[in-house]
């Protein structure tokens, strides 16, 4: 079996932060979500990988992502010269997926758990696709599915008017090479896109069996800053590791479970995990609070911050409270008067904020 990852894209809903780049890059506790996907599909023992890149952050994704030996597979990158639509991505890799059954994994999702045993389903009932649902409180947002008892889907409906279920789709499938044909018999959308709900529907319209398998666990489309806040809180909650590897002087305390990178230095700070620091970082006179991480090479200096998610580069200096904030990179937030106020932002790259 192989896998593609679906790495291209607009990236709309999560600007400016995608102004500059890729949003499957954008870190949860530190780590790209990307990387949690690659994780998940070679911990299901798949190996042959590809990941759908565009022309416009493809290059930045390679250089994230390296050619796959960190995680003992080959990765093979496949640049789809525009953004048309899931469907349009598996027909971009049709040379690469040749005649395998294949995982698709949009590269933007999360979840709360491993896929081997969606992937163990797939092989063992072999039908001609497996999707997987979740069930949410807001189904109108969503693509639905709408199925029997048994699992088997009947019809997928993209943001319903009058959803058939709450069960949506999570954004991570499993496909035989009949999809290809299925593909083939479709056209494009409204908005002008091959949309994978409607090569499914064709599928079931042929006659395949296309069955689903429902998850359990959490599941974070982080399309939003709230949805990363929340990624970035249960990710630190679930999986975040203890470890010091920087220097923590005497006149510190680090409470809970914190993870401090090599080279970062914490002078006469508190800190109360679980939060994670990069590395080459300083905090100094400062508070960390509970479910914050901070990229590499930032500085945190006389300030309080809670909550948050700060990317690489960014310095935060004389700020009293800063909370439920994702700050990306290169960014400067200072104070210029004495006034005293709680800051609630969402500040793309290379940003400079006054306060
Ligand atoms: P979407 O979130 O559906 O689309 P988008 O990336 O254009 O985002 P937005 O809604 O914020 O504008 O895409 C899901 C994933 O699939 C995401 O990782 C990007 C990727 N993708 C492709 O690789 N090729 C495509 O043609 C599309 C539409 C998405």
């Amino acid at each position: 079996m192989k896998a593609i990852i679906l790495s291209g894209g607009k990236g709309t809903r999560l600007r400016p932060l995608t102004y500059s780049g890729a949003k499957q890059l954008v870190p949860v506790a530190n780590k790209p979500i990307l990387f949690y996907c690659i994780e998940n599909i070679v911990q299901a023992g798949i190996h042959d990988v590809g990941i759908i890149i565009s022309p416009e952050t493809g290059q930045e994704i390679m250089n994230a992502v390296g050619d796959g030996s960190r995680w003992g597979i080959t990765i093979k990158y496949i640049e789809q010269d525009v953004p048309g639509g899931l469907a349009h991505a598996i027909k971009t890799a049709r040379k690469f997926l040749a005649d395998s059954p294949f995982v698709m994994y949009l590269g933007d999702n999360l979840i709360g758990t491993r896929i081997d045993t969606f992937v163990k389903e797939f092989r063992s009932n072999s039908p001609e696709a497996l999707i997987l649902l979740k069930e949410v409180e807001n189904p109108k947002q969503f693509g639905v599915a709408d199925v029997t008892k048994e699992g088997k889907v009947l019809r997928l409906i993209e943001k319903p008017e009058v959803p058939p279920s709450n069960l949506a789709l999570v954004g991570i499938y499993i496909f035989s090479t009949k999809i290809h044909e299925a593909i083939d018999n479709i056209r494009p959308s409204s908005r002008g896109e091959l949309e994978i709900t409607d090569a499914i529907q064709e599928l079931i319209n042929m006659g395949c069996a296309v069955e689903s398998f429902i998850l359990d666990e959490w599941w974070l489309d982080t399309g939003k800053k709230d949805d990363m806040l929340t990624a970035n809180v249960i990710v630190l909650d679930e999986l975040l590791k203890a470890g010091i590897d920087g220097q923590v002087d005497g006149k510190s305390n680090i409470l809970g479970r914190v993870s401090i990178g090599k080279g970062s230095v914490v002078k006469e700070s508190k800190i109360r995990g679980p939060v994670v620091i990069g590395e080459n970082v300083i905090v100094e006179n400062s508070f960390i609070g509970p479910y914050t991480s901070i990229g590499n090479d930032s500085k945190i200096i006389k300030s309080s911050v809670e909550h948050s998610v700060i990317m690489d580069g960014s310095e935060l200096r004389d700020i009293e409270r800063l909370e439920e904030s994702l700050i990306g990179r290169n960014v400067r937030i200072y104070r210029n008067n004495k006034m005293h106020k709680a800051l609630r932002l969402m500040i793309g790259d290379d940003s400079v904020v006054e306060v």
